[in-house]
This record gives structure tokens, C-alpha cells and sequence, in this order.
């Protein structure tokens, strides 16, 4: 096991796509931003100098950070922002998590420029449970605004409407060759005939799932959110923002041009999305005449929800001898969380109209507030937030049924949920169709969590916990909760310290779609989180 030192520097950087130029906060001048390359087990320390003009945090999304939620990075949850012009020095320390996870800003929606990869190669003597690939590449999908992206945002809370949609995907930071002053820098992977290559694949989009697949190519998926799993051989694959997946790729078509696709998945959400199409090339080394037309890859529909649901029902946990999981068998405490999309009272001058687009985790609208939620934990503030987060929805609200006859507005709050050190958890969240149904990418920090149940409609305490996967379910960070559906997870509440729990379509989260559950300590030191570094930037 090695220690790793990186330095990332926010400083603003031009860059031109779809014709126009911007200037956009980025790590080292890139877009999307620098690898961080280790071992399993690894210790990282990233130093973030911000050059930039407002205060920025980052997140290392998936890393679980045993005892150390000092650097885990949500701003405002674990720590104030970096401010323009200081520094702060991250510590990730690595466990269990191998494959391949991202890190990204937390504030405000810098994530859109400031992003990247995290690659967790096996441990030293140690390989990977399926045949080793000739080589590997990362590939992110992102969001390309034209416009500043703090700006759409801003504009969006002030007025209380729904922020603009973004004005394409990219594939490594490229539109693609459908999009106009494109086709130049579109991104190639270069592959040799007959070699096999894992694609480490980030879904760093702000707002929309995604369907993705290679023209000629099956794609074989091994691995989510750092965790491998069963191999599923498929053509297509639905990846939701912040979730990862690693995928084998072989070189073995007539050598040409094939493009590789990225576009919209939205289950029917009547609400305005990004729809365009991304693509990059895989280019065949050698010698033979350019295609005069590359094939493109054949894509389900933005509403085919069921090409989703396939694909979603074949992920499985690799629970082999040598990766072994610990699904908790009996639960020691359930939570009942009901998502939804809501209606606040306007209060500003400035809104839109009577109300404005919130959103809520059982109907309390997260609120952010000015000191984080760790610190005053640790220090006992009192005033920050309240310990009183519902275990289930309040009882008149049906959140499935008919909404006409009931009240959609919300309430704000910082309310976090309490749990102790040890205890076996089992969350149901169940989506809803209050102003709008839609899925929900559903992320939490500090662990992995097992997907054990999924299913349509009204969760049903007698019946659907029969159906519930104990034996090989899903290892993930982020799951997408369907549209006024459910899903189960479960996870042994081992990681002391406060953890942000939300969903990662950022309008979503920025609307309040969110919560945090505090892990308490245990009875020793191991089982305890650390003390806080001397250095936590100060908060204003
Ligand atoms: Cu990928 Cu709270 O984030
Ligand atoms: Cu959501």
C-alpha cells in the first residue's frame, strides 16, 4: 500500500465548443479534469489550491473515507468551502472500493467543469476477476453549457423555475461529430484488432440518465461504483449521473470507424431535458480507406423505461469466494423515505410566481445552512440543524394516488437522521408523483449500500420484501429510484461520521432533495471517526 500526492489547481481556463468560447472553472486548465490513479487500499492526498473566484469544495464520489468524513467534501455538510486564493489538503484513504469512481466539485453546480476519474487498480499480486484487458481507457460523459453554469443555476433559484438545460453532452469533454464546430476534436479511441480494452465509464452529466453503446460492438459490464460484478454481456447499457461502470470492449469488427454513443434517457418525464446525442469514434489502427459513413450505435428510445428496467434487473454482485459481500440478514432499523418534487411558497421579490420548484426527501425540503452540518455536530452548534429527520412520510400525504386533492407544497429544514455505530440499516425509498414523476439517481455518501429490492408502485411491507435479493445484489453508491416506484437497500452503519444523502440530477439536490444521516460513534477508538484536521477551512 503507497501513499499517492496530486495537486489540483481551480483556476478559470478558456475553452471553445459549439462555436462559442467561455471562460469555465477547471482543475490544472483541463476539461474534464486530471486522473487520480491507485491501488486498492491506497492512501491519496490531493492539495486544491483555488485560484479561482468563489469558494469551491470537492467530493471523491464513492469513496467511502472510514472514520474520516473531514474530507469527504459536500460543502456546507462536512466542511465550509475552499475560499479564492487558499488551499486545503484532502486525504482519502482507500478501502475496499476498486475499479472506478470520480471526484468532483460540490458547490453550486461547479461539478459541470470540475470533474474526473478516480482509477482503483487491484492491490499489488492481486488481479482482476476476469481476464486482463491489453488496455484501458476512461471515458466521461458530461454536460457542455455555453453560458456560465453558476449563472443557470443562480438564476434558476432566484426565480424559482426550471434551470436551462444544458446544450449537449460530451464524450471526454467533445460534443461529436453531430454537433456544428465539433467534428475537429471529437474524441478517438484507438484500438488494435483483436485486443480487449476496459472502458471505465463515468456518467459526470448534470441532469439526465443516459443510454450508452458502441456501433458493431457488444459491450461486456464488470464492474459499478468500484465494486465488480457478475458480467453482463449486452449491447446498450443505462448509467445515471454518478454512478460508474466498467465495461470490456473487443477490438473485433472489420477494422474501420464505429461511433460510440451517449444520449438521453428520461422514462417519460414530461419535463424540458437535454435530448442530444454524443458521440466519439473508435478507430481501428491500420491501414484501409476511412468509411464514408460511420455507423452509428442503435440506442433504445428516451422513454424506452423497460430497455432501462432490463438492463438494471441484470446487475449482480460478483459475492465470490475471493469478493465476498455481507448483505445484513436481519435489520436493526428501517426508514420509509418518500422523494419527491414539490412546490415552496415564493418569498423573494424576484420569483416567477406565487411559488416556487422545490423538491423533498419525506416532504422536508433540504436546507443548506451557512456553517456545516460536521462541525456543528462535532462542536455541538447548536442552531445548525435538527436531529428530528422523519423515519417515515407524514401519514396524509399518498404520495402515489391522486394528487388533486392534496397539498404539494413543502417546508424547508436541515433535518438529519440519527443512527448508531453497528446497526443494520434498510432504507425504502419510495418515488412519487407529486408536480412531476421522474426517476431519481439516489446517492450516499460514506458507503456502499445493497441494492436488495426494486419494484413498481406502492412498496408493499407484506408482500415485497419476499421478493428482496440477499444472495448477490448490486454493491453501488448511487441507484436510480424509478419513477413512483421503490427500492430497498440495505448496509451496516459502520462509518461513523455525517454522511449527505440526495439525489444527483443537480437540480434535484439544489431544490432540496436531500438529507444527511449521522452515523454515531462506537464504543472505541476504532470505532470512532477522527478528530478534525487543524487546517478545515474556516467558514464565513
Ligand atoms: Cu457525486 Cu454528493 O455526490
Ligand atoms: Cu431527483
Amino acid at each position: 500500500k503507497s501513499e499517492r500526492y496530486y495537486r489540483f489547481v481551480l483556476e478559470d481556463t478558456e475553452f471553445t465548443r459549439l462555436c462559442s468560447t467561455k471562460t469555465m472553472l477547471t482543475v490544472n486548465g483541463c476539461f474534464p479534469g486530471p486522473t487520480i490513479s491507485a491501488r486498492r487500499g491506497d492512501r491519496i492526498f490531493v492539495d486544491v489550491l483555488n485560484q479561482g473566484n468563489y469558494g469551491v469544495t470537492i467530493h471523491w464520489h464513492g469513496v467511502k473515507q472510514p472514520g474520516n468524513p473531514w474530507f469527504d467534501g459536500p460543502e456546507n455538510i462536512t466542511q465550509c468551502p475552499i475560499q479564492p486564493g487558499k488551499n486545503f489538503t484532502y486525504e482519502l484513504i482507500l478501502s475496499t472500493e476498486e475499479g472506478t469512481l470520480w471526484w468532483h466539485a460540490h458547490s453550486d453546480w461547479s461539478r459541470a467543469t470540475v470533474h474526473g476519474a478516480i482509477v482503483i487498480l487491484p492491490a499489488l499480486g492481486t488481479t482482476y476477476p476476469f481476464p486482463a484487458p491489453d488496455a484501458e481507457e476512461t471515458i466521461v460523459i458530461g454536460s457542455w453549457y455555453k453560458g456560465d453554469v453558476k449563472a443557470v443555476i443562480d438564476e434558476a433559484l432566484a426565480t424559482g423555475i426550471v434551470p436551462n438545460v444544458s446544450n449537449s453532452f460530451t464524450i471526454n469533454g467533445q460534443p461529436g461529430d453531430l454537433y456544428p464546430c465539433s467534428k475537429e476534436n471529437t474524441y478517438r479511441l484507438r484500438v488494435d484488432y483483436g485486443k480487449t480494452y476496459l472502458l471505465r465509464i463515468i456518467n459526470a452529466v448534470m441532469n439526465e440518465e443516459q443510454f450508452f453503446g458502441i456501433a458493431g460492438h457488444s459491450l461486456i459490464v464488470v464492474g459499478q461504483d468500484g465494486a465488480y460484478i457478475k458480467p453482463i454481456p449486452t449491447e446498450y447499457m443505462v448509467i445515471t449521473p454518478g454512478q460508474t461502470m466498467d465495461v470490456l470492449v473487443t477490438a473485433d469488427q472489420a477494422p474501420s470507424y464505429y461511433y460510440i454513443a451517449s444520449t438521453l434517457f428520461a422514462d417519460g418525464a414530461n419535463v424540458p431535458f437535454d435530448n442530444t446525442t454524443t458521440t466519439a469514434i473508435v478507430q481501428y489502427n491500420g491501414n484501409y480507406t476511412p468509411p464514408l459513413s460511420i455507423p452509428l450505435p442503435t440506442l433504445p428510445g428516451a422513454n424506452d423505461s423497460s430497455a432501462a428496467a432490463s438492463y438494471n434487473s441484470l446487475i449482480r454482485s460478483l459475492a465470490s469466494e475471493d469478493h465476498p459481500i455481507n448483505v445484513p440478514k436481519e435489520i436493526d432499523r428501517c426508514l420509509y423515505i418518500t422523494v419527491s418534487l414539490n412546490l415552496l411558497p415564493c418569498t423573494e421579490a424576484s420569483c416567477a410566481g406565487p411559488t416556487r420548484i422545490a423538491a423533498s426527501m419525506n416532504n422536508v425540503s433540504f436546507e443548506v445552512k451557512a456553517i456545516d452540518i460536521l462541525q456543528a455536530y462535532y462542536k455541538s452548534i447548536k442552531g445548525v440543524f435538527e436531529k428530528d429527520f422523519p423515519s417515515e412520510p407524514p401519514r396524509y400525504f399518498d404520495f402515489t394516488g391522486n394528487v388533486s386533492d392534496i397539498d404539494v407544497t413543502t417546508a424547508r429544514g436541515t433535518k438529519v437522521k440519527m443512527l448508531n455505530y453497528g446497526e443494520a440499516v434498510e432504507i425504502v425509498f419510495q418515488g412519487t408523483n407529486l408536480s412531476v414523476e421522474m426517476n431519481h439517481p439516489l446517492h450516499l455518501h460514506g458507503y456502499s449500500f445493497f441494492l436488495v429490492g426494486r419494484g413498481k408502485g406502492n412498496f408493499n411491507n407484506e408482500i415485497d420484501p419476499k421478493s428482496y435479493n440477499l444472495i448477490d445484489p448490486p454493491e453501488i453508491n448511487t441507484v436510480a429510484l424509478p419513477k413512483s416506484g421503490w427500492i430497498a437497500i440495505r448496509f451496516i452503519a459502520d462509518n461513523p461520521g455525517v454522511w449527505f444523502l440526495h439525489c444527483h440530477l443537480e437540480r434535484h439536490s439544489s431544490w432540496g432533495m436531500a438529507t444527511v444521516l449521522i452515523v454515531k460513534n462506537g464504543s472505541t477508538r476504532a470505532t470512532s471517526m477522527f478528530r478534525p484536521p487543524v487546517y478545515m477551512p474556516p467558514c464565513s
